[in-house]
């Protein structure tokens, strides 16, 4: 291990291969996925068999295999379709192009992403280096004709991968354009197969039916892990990034346990949660890692996880999460809306001077603020003094949230944390 004495070196080491633990690694065989690998293959075969490609929308809850099973076939085909135009005739070669666009990495400062963004993605994507366009300074007809252009310079199949597809937004154009380009005679070289991936189920539910029926022409959805199958996965990684004797089974059931728990069967969450606790023991100095340290992995997830929650919403839920942070600090929570409406007031209009942006109406505000109950960041109080007592509602943070999170979260989003002073508002 380390004969260096360095302050950054471990007394021991737990981690074999700290690659396989890492988010984009992809695992060499996708376990407990039998049946959707199944379905997913039928989706590919046409392009194998130098058919046109099919249409295919996934979805399924967060860290349940998705993006992993998408790389393992794209990976798969790929490799046999080489190994197939070995053995056929020049004229018969089978030509795929595989272009795979993360929806999320072109995602806005406003948090907003369009068909046109991912477009101008696509372009780049088939351009090299100097030839790229700006997301900015083009009309959204401009960019889809460049972008079909550029399709169509290419031969044979081009299977536009869209991960993350739900940040796409309200704007879908391009999602039922794309599977539909040869149709309607934007493109006449190539045939274009497009893979939506996502985990947002409202979105699904309100995809246009034009897109219903074009880009979810076939529908796969991933179930989530059972505490069993996240064991299977986990203790597979386990075994490629761990020593031997750094874990036991029963680290692996916890954390299995607990992802199961607390993150609805996310693969993703028990692979994080082993990677914190191997990292904690070392730490520690233990040359095992033992349930203290698991439980504290754990914590320090959670903790990252509402922040990271919190930092997803838009603007005003970001205001009003602040205006509840000052009166919780003041103690003027639980609080009733006109109470919250005010503080959330001074927050928009001391983070919002230059541009003079006014804060919602208490009703709009509301609206917002209904959202957050719904999420899990604030809890309502109910008041009810029955006929006659008038009926009221008081807000508060839900267990999950605190002033501190909010705080890191403004952080996280680069927003400065502005001193506000809720004296004087009303309880
Ligand atoms: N069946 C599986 N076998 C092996 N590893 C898996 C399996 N399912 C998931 N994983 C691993 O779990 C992690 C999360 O999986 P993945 O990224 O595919 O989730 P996802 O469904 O795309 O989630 P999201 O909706 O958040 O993008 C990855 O490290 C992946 O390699
Ligand atoms: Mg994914």
């Amino acid at each position: 291990m380390d004969d260096v004495d360095s302050i950054f070196a471990d007394d021991v080491e737990l981690i074999k291969n700290a690659e396989v633990l890492e988010e984009d690694y992809t695992p060499e065989r996708i376990l407990c996925r039998d049946d959707v690998l199944d379905q997913y293959t039928s989706v590919f075969k046409p392009i194998y068999k130098g058919r046109p490609p099919q249409n295919a929308f996934l979805y399924g809850d967060t860290g349940v295999g998705k993006t992993a099973a998408t790389k393992y076939l794209r990976e798969n085909l790929e490799h046999d379709i080489e190994r197939k135009n070995d053995q056929l005739p020049d004229d018969e070669q089978i030509t795929l192009n595989v272009v795979w666009i993360n929806c999320e990495n072109f995602t806005t400062a406003d948090h907003k992403t369009s068909s046109y963004q991912v477009a101008v993605g696509i372009v780049n994507r088939l351009r090299d280096q100097g030839n790229r366009i700006t997301g900015t300074g083009y009309a959204p007809q401009d960019v889809y004709d460049i972008m079909y252009d550029e399709l169509d310079e290419l031969d044979g199949t081009v299977l536009v991968i869209l991960d993350e597809v739900d940040k796409i937004g309200d704007d879908d154009t391009l999602l039922y354009e794309l599977p539909r380009s040869r149709d309607i005679g934007y493109v006449d070289n190539v045939r274009v197969g497009v893979i939506g991936i996502s985990n947002d189920y409202t979105f699904r539910k309100n995809l246009s039916p034009k897109v219903k029926d074009s880009l979810c022409e076939t529908e796969i959805k991933f179930p989530a892990y059972d505490a069993e199958e996240l064991s299977e996965i986990l203790g597979a990684r386990a075994d490629l990034a761990l020593y031997d004797g750094a874990y036991s089974q029963e680290t692996i059931s916890l954390c299995s346990a607990l992802a199961y728990q607390e993150a609805s069967g996310s693969a993703r969450r028990a692979i994080r949660l082993l990677r914190r606790s191997a990292e904690i023991a070392e730490e520690d100095g233990s040359e095992q890692i033992q349930e203290r340290h698991i439980r504290q992995a754990d914590k320090d997830l959670e903790y990252g996880n509402i922040v990271e929650s919190i930092v997803d919403q838009d603007d005003e839920k970001l205001y009003i999460l602040k205006a509840l942070a000052h009166l919780d600090s003041a103690d003027l929570t639980p609080a009733r809306t006109r109470t919250i409406h005010a503080a959330y007031a001074r927050v928009v209009r001391s983070y919002n001077e230059e541009s003079g942006k006014d804060p919602l109406t208490q009703r709009g505000m509301f609206n917002h603020l209904s959202k957050l109950v719904m999420f899990g960041f604030v809890n309502t109080i109910d008041h009810n003094k029955g006929a006659g007592g008038g009926q009221w509602n008081e807000h508060e943070f839900s267990d999950d949230v605190d002033p501190q999170k909010v705080k890191d979260a403004f952080a996280d989003r680069d927003l400065r944390w502005l001193d506000i002073d809720v004296r004087g508002i009303e309880k």
